[in-house]
């Protein structure tokens, strides 16, 4: 039985097709990894998604289905995953008592939910596969003969240990995880040995492009079009899926044509690349060092970027100049959910064991904010300047090798995954992936801008019975500004 023999077959599934006339992309595609005949009409369409003229002769054991949006990548793998697990044995390879296992893994909880429910609807409505099912939960399936499909997510990291008869691998480029910077790349590594001792186990990658690094734009780099035993297809959604209207892609294609040309035709951006490099962030790190306490001799800076406490991190970042070079002292991030004014007070006591007085902060940060931290003492000036300012201005400092970060992951996660993207009018932005987050970096960055800017939060004064500042530095400077202009102190932000 091959996968094609069972999509077509009335009593497996062929019923869950409403007509194979809109499936001819798949079924090509499907053909060139399992090497099975190809008509002329095939022949042609292959090439053109493969970018050579030969199918493959014998089946693909790795292979990378870069599509546009929608175009039908996560049905695929649920089909796959069924057929295999169901149409294969893999019994003699496994040991006494061992269960295969195949891996489908996605980007996070609710994309792997939808691949379950087609896999549970595959298994379902073809009664000869469902009484092989002998064990099932949300994310995974016991069948009789030994194969287990477990879903699971990029953050997920208990490949170990399993033998893995195949490996699926939906929305690659996306993956994302609190444990490692490169989460695509450690799973892979992981999967090779857990899938070694299973011959023809097969590996298959699928995306929608993104930027031009990562796996998956780096095996179409070096396999697409190659006569190589990679396998490698760029497609276009319509092109998979030609039930999605071709004005739902014009729509797109108006409001913004450089990230609908990688959704929607495939394309990898050129718009988008990697912000910091590995090397340089990693260069800026002290190893081991979590935090500094502080010194009465020295004067600090504090940036936080708030958050009401349902999405983002509330973070904060202290730092100082020593000696032309910046050091940072603090980095620390609330998750959510949290209750934003318990954080403020938390973070305002941190802040007066720094003898800081004055913060800056996001500038979309409403007065609650500025209230919050005045209530405890502690001034709150919103940032002139934007974010992608902020991080454009800090990257001469990672060059020139004159910083000196401490070792928080999720900060250096941060940095590292951070994106520039190029405007057409030639403007950069940075910020972070989507679906990832730079609360921490943006904290160590405005704190980095401020020592560049010598502005201080320091306490002008202090009450040296109570250890009060009497006005702080930035107090002082409104205070003098008001006077000068002749309004009243409260005018002035
Ligand atoms: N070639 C096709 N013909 C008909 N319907 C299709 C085709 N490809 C996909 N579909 C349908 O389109 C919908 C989206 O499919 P699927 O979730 O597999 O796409 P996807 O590429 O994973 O999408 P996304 O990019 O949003 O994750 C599903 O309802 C699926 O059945
Ligand atoms: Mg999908």
């Amino acid at each position: 039985m091959t996968i094609i023999e069972a999509i077509q077959d009335p009593l497996l599934f062929r019923p869950l097709f409403k007509t194979l006339d809109t499936w001819k992309g798949w079924l090509v595609v499907l053909k060139a990894i399992f090497a099975l005949p190809m008509n002329e009409a095939d022949r042609v369409l292959f090439a053109s998604l493969a970018g050579k003229q030969t199918p493959p002769e014998t089946p693909v054991e790795e292979c990378w289905l870069i599509v546009g949006r929608r175009g039908g990548k996560s049905f695929i793998v649920a089909l796959i995953a069924v057929f295999l697990a169901c149409f294969r044995d893999y019994r003699p390879f496994l040991g006494p008592g061992e269960r295969g296992t195949l891996m489908v893994i996605a980007t996070d909880r609710k994309q792997a939910r939808v691949i379950m429910r087609y896999i549970v609807a595959l298994l379902d409505q073809v009664p000869m596969l469902k009484h092989m099912v002998v064990r099932q939960d949300t994310e995974s399936v016991d069948l009789d003969n030994r194969v287990s499909i477990e879903i699971t997510t990029a953050s997920y990291r208990t490949i170990r240990g399993y033998t893995v008869v195949a490996a699926l691998c939906d929305e690659i480029a996306f993956w994302r995880s609190e444990e490692s910077a490169n989460p695509a790349e450690e799973i892979l590594a992981a999967l090779r040995p857990a899938m070694s001792t299973i011959p023809g186990a097969l590996l298959i990658a699928l995306g929608t492009p993104y930027k031009r690094s990562g796996p998956l734009y780096d095996s179409y780099r070096r396999h697409y079009g190659q006569d190589s035993p990679v396998l490698v297809i760029q497609a276009d959604t319509r092109t998979m899926n030609p039930t999605v209207p071709p004005s739902v892609i014009d729509r797109a294609m108006e409001h913004d044509p450089a990230a609908a040309q990688a959704e929607y035709l495939a394309v990898f951006r050129s718009d988008v690349g990697s912000f910091l490099d590995r090397d340089l962030v990693e260069r800026a790190i002290e190893p081991g060092r979590r935090e500094r306490a502080p010194l009465s001799s020295i004067s600090y800076s504090a940036f936080v970027d708030p958050s009401g406490g349902a999405h983002d991190s509330f973070t904060l970042a202290v730092a100082h100049e020593h000696n032309g070079r910046y050091v940072l002292d603090v980095c620390r991030g609330i998750k959510p959910p949290f209750d934003p004014s318990q954080v403020v007070k938390e973070f305002c006591d941190l802040l007066k064991s720094y003898r800081v007085y004055s913060v800056v902060g996001d500038r979309y940060a409403g007065e609650w904010v500025r209230e919050q931290f005045s209530r405890h003492g502690i001034s709150y000036r919103h940032c002139e300047r934007s974010k992608s300012e902020l991080y454009l201005e800090a990257l001469p400092r990672f060059a020139q090798g004159c910083l000196e970060l401490l070792d928080v992951p999720a900060l250096t996660m941060e940095l590292m995954e951070l994106e520039r993207r190029t405007s057409r009018s030639g403007r950069d932005t940075v910020d972070h992936p989507p679906g990832g987050h730079d609360d921490l970096a943006n904290s160590c960055a405005g704190c980095l801008s401020l020592l560049a800017t010598g502005a201080r939060g320091g306490a002008y004064m202090v009450n040296f019975l109570t250890g009060e500042p009497i006005v702080s530095e930035d107090e002082r400077l409104r205070r003098r500004e008001a006077r000068l202009r002749g309004v009243p102190v409260e005018s002035i932000k």
